[in-house]
Formats: structure tokens, sequence, C-alpha cells
């Protein structure tokens, strides 16, 4: 195949960066990166998106924090090949809303409604009396992001499926009625890491604050969390044990030895929370200390350049398709 590879990816800046965000998005994307060295890369900060059910001073707040976060995660490293564009979606907003206006031609409201990520937001954003057309359109503009770009990869957790499977579908109609213009994107998932909250309530999550571990926690807070998670009895095996372990062994941590002893009826908890909180503490405070060495001077250089490729790129696919769709009709 040598179709040339694009990537693209995007992240909703509407909270503070979690370890399960690390290991099961950030890591995996590097890894991609690292993998996928020939490949045009966007990487991209989707505040419209957020903006579909968060409000503005919200999306705001984390919009540029986001992208510090992902340079001091190792993107910094890729931003040199001159390939890895890092950029707010927002800097080429017309672009992608002119194309999802195109794209909307192949699908119902109907069919909208029934995108399975999207059913259970809106259900609960309509009982709080709020689920906006915006949220409606959300597969919509997806795609567009997607596509824009003539993305052949696309790097994204299990639960976004239904989205990248309603991309191929729009570049497939659109293709069907006016040629090839558009790559089918292919998924990349992740291995879906179960992390869950230390403290029992279902995943690891921005909403319950004292199961989480902050990428920002100070070196007590992240011991203390450690040390108050919930585990299991000595012999018992329980889905909190094997969260933790999950976390210590993306980490680099042996845990085999633990987890045979712990199931031996060995008190060995205790000595694998200090070694799990020492890791962590470790690998927290290396973060915290790259992320407070980048300026918001460099964040901005970042997304200056990488919106400028971004709007290349985007411009180009849109030449394409509005000559597809005959509304050139001024440039002949
Ligand atoms: N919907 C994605 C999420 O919630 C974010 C996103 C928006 C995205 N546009 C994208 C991901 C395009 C991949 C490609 O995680």
């Amino acid at each position: 195949m040598d179709e040339k590879q694009v990537i693209v990816t995007g992240v909703r800046p509407t909270g503070d960066l979690h370890i399960a965000n690390y290991l099961g998005a950030v890591m995996p994307l590097v890894k991609t990166l690292e993998a996928n060295k020939e490949a045009e890369v966007f990487v991209f900060v989707a505040d419209l998106h957020g903006l579909t059910d968060n409000d503005a001073q919200t999306i705001s707040d984390y919009r540029l924090p986001v992208v510090k976060d992902y340079l001091a995660l190792g993107l910094d490293k890729y931003l040199n090949s001159g390939k890895v564009h890092l950029f707010i979606q927002s800097q080429i907003g017309e672009l992608i809303s002119y194309l999802a206006l195109f794209l909307s031609r192949y699908t119902t409201f109907n069919d909208l409604m029934r995108v399975p990520t999207l059913k259970e937001k809106l259900r609960v954003n309509q009982e709080a009396g709020q689920a906006n057309a915006l949220l409606g359109y959300y597969p919509v503009l997806m795609a567009a992001d997607i596509l824009i770009h003539n993305a052949t990869i696309v790097p994204v957790g299990h639960d976004q499926l239904p989205h990248l499977e309603k991309t191929r579908e729009f570049a497939e109609k659109f293709n069907n009625e006016f040629g090839k213009v558009f790559s089918l994107p292919q998924p990349h998932t992740t291995e879906n890491l179960r992390i869950l909250s230390l403290k029992g309530q279902g995943k690891m999550s921005k909403s319950h604050p004292e199961g989480a571990l902050f990428m920002s926690d100070p070196e007590k807070t992240i011991l203390q969390k450690i040390a108050r998670a919930e585990t299991a009895k000595e012999g018992e095996a329980t889905p909190n044990l094997d969260s933790l372990l999950t976390i210590a062994a993306e980490l680099g941590i042996g845990t085999e030895e633990f987890r045979k002893e712990h199931m031996a009826g060995k008190q060995v908890v205790g000595q694998f929370k200090k070694v799990l909180g020492e890791t962590l503490v470790k690998f927290i405070s290396n973060f915290q200390n790259k992320r407070s060495g980048i300026s918001d001077r460099e964040v901005l250089d970042v997304i200056m350049k990488g919106g400028a490729a971004a709007r290349l790129s985007a411009e180009k696919t849109m030449e394409r398709v509005k000559r597809a769709v005959r509304i050139d009709y001024l440039n002949n």
C-alpha cells in the first residue's frame, strides 16, 4: 500500500488530564507517531466539539493548557520533523464547518440521533433540558475534522468507533456521488485499558476527583490517593486491584510477582502500593517539571505553525470538494 498515510486525531479540552487519559490516549498516540515516522500528522484540540456540551469559559480555560500537556507528554519531540502539526480546531473552524455542510446531505436527523456514542449524551443533556442541535451535529463535525485532511488513520478510543463508522459512510457516499475525493479513514483503537476510579465508582474520571490521579497533583496528594486506594483482601482479586496493577504495568513495574504472592495469601499490597506510589510520583513530577519549562509563548508558536499547516491541508481538500460539487463556478 503506497497511499500516503495521514493521521488525524482530536482531544476535547474539557478538564484536567489524569493518568488514565495519559495511559489510554496520549501514550498510544506517541507510539503511533513513533511507528509512522513518514506520516503527515494532525493533532488538534477539539474546542468546537467541546462547546457541544460545555460552556465557553471551560473550553477557553483548557484550550491552551491541553497543548502544553501534550507537548510535555512527548509530542514536542516530533514537531521538528515538519510532519506533525499541533493546532486548535477553531483555527480552521470555517473550513470544517463548510465541509460539514456538504457532508450533512448524507445523513438524516433521525440517523444522527441514533449514533450510539451520542445517544447517552443526548439523553443526559435532554434530561437537563439542554441538548442543543450542535450536540446532534457532533458526528458530522467530527467527520469533517477527519476528512478535511484526507486522513487514513484515526487513533481513537473504543467509544469513538461509531463516529468513525459514520465518517467512513460520509466519505463513501460522497465518493459514490462525486468520484474519489476522500480516503476511507481506518480507526486505530488502543487496547482498552480498564483504569477505574481509585475509590470504586466506575471508570477513573475527572467528575470523581478523589478517585482520579491528576497529572497536576502534588506529590503528597498522589501518595495519599494511592495509600487510600481500594484494593482487595489477601488471596482475592477485585477490579480495583486489577486496575492498580494495570497502571503499574503500563508504567513499567513488573507486577507478576506481586500478583502471585497476593493470590497466595501473602500481605504484599502495602509493598506494592509503595512501589506504585513512588513510580507515580517520579513520573508525574518529571512531567510537571518538563511542563513548567514550556512557556505560553512556545505554545502559541506551536499552534501558529500547526494551524497554518492545517489550513493549507484543509484548503487543498476544500478546493477538491468544491470542484467535485461543481460550486467552483467563479474559478473556471
Ligand atoms: N470525539 C472525540 C472525543 O471525544 C474528539 C474528537 C473530535 C476527535 N474530533 C475528532 C477524535 C476527530 C478524532 C478525530 O474524544
